[in-house]
């Protein structure tokens, strides 16, 4: 059911979040300021989808989880413990980026097939921007060339 995926995606999107929040906390190393501002424009950028995956649930007259302890229940993303160093970071984001691809694709085929187009456009919007996180993700990640 598309709730059912919804909340999934929630709980997801919030564990995303918290993980980006705490990364921009914590990165160090020569590029401490570039770094930091790319997590603090990519945290920003996933908690704005937070609230509007909220209220679609509510639209499917589904009530939509507000608890820490529901999000870890939902979530794909898994949490981080330790403060891993600055490429660790970005590996690990890079991956779990990837799992949120796959995520947003299924619920973008669960929303086609119970006729929410107007999830499924939001859906596609989010694919959009989780793309170019992956680009972005990508191009940190890759060594030098020479
Ligand atoms: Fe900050």
């Amino acid at each position: 059911m598309l709730a059912d995926n919804l909340k999934v995606l929630l709980g997801s999107t919030f564990a995303f979040y918290v993980k980006i929040h705490g990364f921009h906390f914590n990165i160090e190393g020569d590029n401490f300021p570039q770094y930091h501002e790319f997590l603090g424009d990519f945290y920003t950028e996933v908690y704005g989808s937070i609230d509007p995956i909220g209220e679609y649930i509510r639209t499917l007259d589904s009530y939509a989880p507000g608890s820490l302890t529901r999000y870890a229940e939902l979530t794909i993303i898994q949490d981080q413990l330790k403060i891993p160093r600055a490429e660790l970071m970005f590996a690990e984001l890079f991956e779990d980026n990837h799992k949120m691809i796959e995520l947003l694709n299924h619920c973008f085929v669960s929303a086609t097939q119970e006729n929410k187009q107007g999830i499924a456009n939001f859906i596609a919007e989010r694919l959009d921007a989780h793309e170019k996180h992956q680009w972005q993700l990508r191009s940190i990640l890759k060594k030098s060339r020479a």
